[in-house]
């Protein structure tokens, strides 16, 4: 695989962003922050600046806040963040440093994919590397109101950790399963202490508008999608890896780059995101038409949709913790559907019926793991004219 290093974020000073932070201040962090636009690049898409200024505002009883790094990266389809945690991992920490001195937290956790525990000696290299320089530990760069250091912690391999409140229970030593809201994590989170999740690109971005201003990231991208993304492209195409565009780029331009224009169809946002058919690749990859965390997954000519269904219905059979009905007897009746289809058993009457559960599915899960897991499948069958695939025989 053809792994690029992201450019604009390996030409980023190093360093200058946490200077820039820890002369201005909180307030000003938090308002640059903003004033980038820059949104959560873990795929939801949630303004930073304003998670930031909620756990900063919410009350912590003992001074208490945390910051936390996801890391868990297990979007089948995504390994953007396994490429910054090895090229840039200084970026990483400078981001939520600079988290730190915004919200007013002193502990920072980074909680990595189980399947990446071969990242944790050069990581933790990197962070005694930066306790020695002052960039962490008590007193961040001289500054003695300004404790901040970073550990990090080993998940076990369920893709719902990802999940923040998931994430957070897991960090606590139960089980990983969604917690429910409100309370917001910002609110209590880790402990029930105000407390920061994002993901490990977003906090590269922060250190990079630190260090070039806000007005550089937003002058990048669309009014509403402001900044560049990374993107992990793979599936059919000549040079799959890492590669970081503008967003509002079309679809066509990255297919074009990657080696893979004659593509039948792209799933954008990976297992739980969404098919697009050739005939929409003018669309572009932004938070308000095709959103992404990062996966891009192009599927050739000759690649038969329902196997990419079967395979993702399969994974969220696996991966969904059970805890509420719609998704866990909603994944396994749609994995049941899309074999049927396979055999040629599928008639319209229940494949009304599977579209129905589908948006039942995405209206009453209780978290993001059931609100998606339909929506490839969904996305198949509205697109199937134009998919080479008859879904329904009899
Ligand atoms: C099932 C599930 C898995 C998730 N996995 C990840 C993940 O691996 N990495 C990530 O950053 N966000 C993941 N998220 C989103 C997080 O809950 C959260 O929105 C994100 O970490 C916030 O960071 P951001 O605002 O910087 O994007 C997942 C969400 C769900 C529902
Ligand atoms: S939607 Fe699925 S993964 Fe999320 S809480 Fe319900 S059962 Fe668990």
């Amino acid at each position: 695989m053809s792994v690029r290093t992201p450019m604009t974020l390996a030409s980023i000073e190093l360093g200058a962003g946490i200077r820039n932070a820890c002369t201005e201040g909180p307030d000003e962090v938090i308002t640059r922050v903003k004033e980038s636009g820059l949104r959560g690049r873990g795929g939801a898409g949630f303004p930073t600046g304003l998670k930031w200024d909620l756990a900063r505002q919410a009350p912590a009883p003992d001074g208490r806040r945390y910051v936390i790094c996801n890391a868990d990266e297990g979007e089948p389809g995504t390994f953007k963040d396994r490429v910054l945690l090895e090229d840039l991992a200084d970026l990483v920490f400078e981001g939520m440093t600079i988290a730190g001195c915004a919200i007013g937290a002193s502990e920072g956790i980074v909680y990595l994919r189980g399947e990446y525990v071969y990242l944790q000696d050069g990581l933790e290299e990197t962070l005694a590397r930066r306790r020695a320089a002052g960039l962490l530990g008590a007193g961040v760069r001289g500054r003695p109101d300004f404790d901040f250091d970073i550990s990090i912690r080993i998940g076990s391999g369920a893709y719902v950790c990802g999940e923040e409140t998931a994430l957070i229970e897991s960090l606590e030593g139960r089980r990983g399963e969604p917690r429910n809201r409100l309370p917001f994590p910002v609110v209590r989170g880790l402990y029930q202490a105000p407390t920061v999740v994002n993901n490990v690109e977003t906090f590269a971005w922060v250190a990079a508008i630190m260090a070039r201003g806000s007005a550089w990231f937003a002058s990048i991208g669309t009014p509403g999608s402001s900044g560049p993304k990374l993107l992990s492209v793979s599936g059919d195409v000549e040079r799959p890896g890492v590669y970081e565009f503008p967003l509002g780029v079309s679809i066509h331009e990255v297919l074009a780059a990657a080696g893979g224009e004659d593509a039948k169809a792209v799933i954008v946002g990976g297992a739980a995101g969404q098919c697009v058919p050739r005939r929409d690749f003018g669309r572009a990859i932004a938070y308000d038409d095709v959103s992404t965390g990062g996966a891009f997954i192009v599927l050739g000519e000759r690649r038969d949709p329902l196997d990419v269904a079967e395979n993702f219905m399969e994974f969220f059979v696996d991966e969904s913790c059970g805890q509420c009905t719609p998704c866990r007897i909603g994944n396994v009746t749609i994995l049941e559907g899309v074999r049927a289809m396979r055999r040629g058993e599928m008639t319209p009457e229940r494949l009304r019926d599977l579209v129905k559960l589908g948006h039942t599915m995405q209206a009453a899960s209780k978290c993001g793991l059931g609100q998606c897991s339909a929506n490839v499948f969904l996305s198949i069958v509205e697109h199937a004219d134009v998919l080479g695939r008859e879904l329904v025989h009899a």
